[in-house]
């Protein structure tokens, strides 16, 4: 690095108040210096300001805009008076679409997994009920059982972050990419956005020559899918929609065709991102919100929903806002492609205030902070079903699709989830005539996990009645 370099990075940053990134320079060796400024470079110096005053020196609310009202939703009976329609030509139609190959599977597995508690991936967390399985190998054995059931394969684009990267993929080739090839598997990392000092705005020194870095939102995986070819790859294998899952829950059906008919071929569906919905639990269940404004679909997070809102009934005294989001979607690459390359690239960013360790510029030591003291900044992906020509919201059933592993106890935690994983197991059960022992306050009485590979929904344990025991019994640990 020659000092005329070092110069110019020192004005540049210099101009928008950043200059404290190279503290430590003049004490650092030159691959060190290589590595910080190879960091500086591939921030977006000149929107930092904007960013800085907007997001991180003030605390701009969300504005509930006036004429927010709760988005339309297909009913989840399609025979609903309310809203009837064709379930069955959407079937197909998702069914010709898997057949053709063009859809493919995408998971966001970026996150940080802090509130988990588990010290790895969040996909590598064993959440079947007795198996112990990985959630990637849930999903996994998912994306297998349509592609044997379609007879070809059906490639999955994970997202993972510059954090956990390497220790996802090494954990795939670990468990042979659970029998699916491995040519269909892509791994990407999401991009990092800089953590800055809540009071001062400066961006934070992870240690003397890193920038404090935080993955930037599963917003960020429009942008990644784009700058890491993945979008290019589904387009050379014909992909024209993705199925869009997180990877927190074991209960998404990872490839719908229901939800892909209707995403491709409604009538008020662009094909650009639709989405499932699920009525909430409770006014205020921790779940984005389906509403609309302006004619335009959107979620509102649960935390910019005013309890007001959130608590608000109809006459009969359900909630309004009751379209609870389990962030299950399915986005049209063409959409994807579309949002990525526009230079004014549109997603919003939210602000987090959370603790970040970082280098005292004064005395060179680490400081673990004991109170928030930095702000992270992150895109949802959700912020895109706006600038969908128009967007669909399917209902979906909370057992049949929702039991996330976000928390290491209480609600969403692993063990509500390996509590619902029993209930849809016993309810497919039952559909197929067995007999599933209950307790008095009606839950399994007994632990039943159905494997991906046995069943994918209700409808194809029934087709395998014949080869399932006529009763489970009271107490018992029953894997099919
Ligand atoms: C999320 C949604 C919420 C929805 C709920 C359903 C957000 C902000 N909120 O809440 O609207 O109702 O799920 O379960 O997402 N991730 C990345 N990269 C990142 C950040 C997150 O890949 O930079 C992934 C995580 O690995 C995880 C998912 O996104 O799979 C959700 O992130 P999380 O921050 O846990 O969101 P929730 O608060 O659970």
């Amino acid at each position: 690095m020659t000092t005329a370099t070092l110069d110019s990075v020192r004005q540049k940053l210099a101009a928008v108040g950043q200059e404290h990134l190279l503290t430590f320079c003049d004490r650092l060796g030159p691959d060190e210096v290589g590595v910080l400024v190879e960091q500086i470079n591939a921030i977006d110096l000149d929107a930092l300001p904007g960013l800085i005053e907007r997001y991180v020196l003030s605390d701009q609310q969300f504005e509930i805009p006036d004429d927010l009202e709760p988005a339309p939703y297909y009913p989840r009976d399609p025979a609903s008076p309310v809203r009837p329609w064709d379930r069955d030509a959407a079937a197909e139609l998702g069914e010709k679409l898997i057949a053709d190959g063009k859809v493919g599977c995408f998971t966001v597995a970026g996150g940080q997994g802090s509130r988990l508690g588990y010290d790895g991936p969040k996909g590598c967390y064993p959440a079947g009920v007795i198996s112990g399985k990985p959630l990637f190998q849930i999903f996994a054995e998912g994306i297998l059982a349509a592609s044997r059931a379609h007879a070809r394969p059906i490639p999955w684009y994970i997202m993972t972050s510059p954090l956990n990267h390497d220790a996802t993929v090494a954990f795939f080739m670990e468990h042979n990419f659970f029998g699916l090839c491995a040519d269909d598997v892509m791994f990407f990392p999401q991009g990092t956005m800089p953590s800055f000092d809540k009071a001062t705005g400066k961006i934070l020194l992870a240690d003397r020559h890193t920038i404090a870095t935080n993955p930037d939102g599963h917003g960020g995986a429009l942008k990644a899918m784009v700058a890491s070819g993945a979008t290019a790859d589904m387009q050379k294998r014909g992909i024209e929609h993705v199925s869009y899952f997180q990877v927190d829950n074991p209960h998404v059906r990872v490839l719908d065709p229901v939800f892909i008919g209707l995403h491709a071929g409604a009538d008020d569906s662009s094909g650009e991102m639709s989405s499932k919905m699920l009525p909430k639990a409770d006014a205020k269940e921790k779940v984005g919100v389906f509403c609309r404004s302006c004619g335009r679909t959107m979620v509102v997070e649960y935390s910019d929903l005013p309890d007001a809102l959130a608590c608000q009934t109809n006459p009969d005294g359900s909630l309004r806002f009751n379209a609870g989001s389990p962030a299950i979607h399915m986005l049209g690459v063409g959409f994807v492609e579309k949002l990525a390359r526009d230079p004014e690239f549109a997603l919003p960013y939210h602000r987090a205030v959370k603790k970040v360790p970082h280098v005292d510029l004064e005395t060179g030591k680490r400081v673990e902070p004991i109170e928030p003291n930095a702000v992270k900044l992150e895109r949802f992906v959700f912020d895109a079903i706006p600038l969908a020509e128009s967007s669909i919201v399917l209902e979906t059933d909370r057992v049949e699709e929702f039991a996330p592993v976000k928390n290491k106890d209480g609600v969403d935690s692993i063990v509500t989830s390996k509590r619902l994983q029993t209930e849809r197991a016993a309810r497919w059960l039952e559909a197929a005539g067995v007999k599933v022992p209950r307790k008095p306050d009606g839950s399994p009485d007994c632990v039943i996990e159905i494997g991906p590979l046995t069943a994918t929904c209700a409808e194809e344990l029934v087709a395998k009645r014949e080869s399932l025991p006529p009763e489970i019994e009271r107490g018992a640990s029953v894997v099919l």
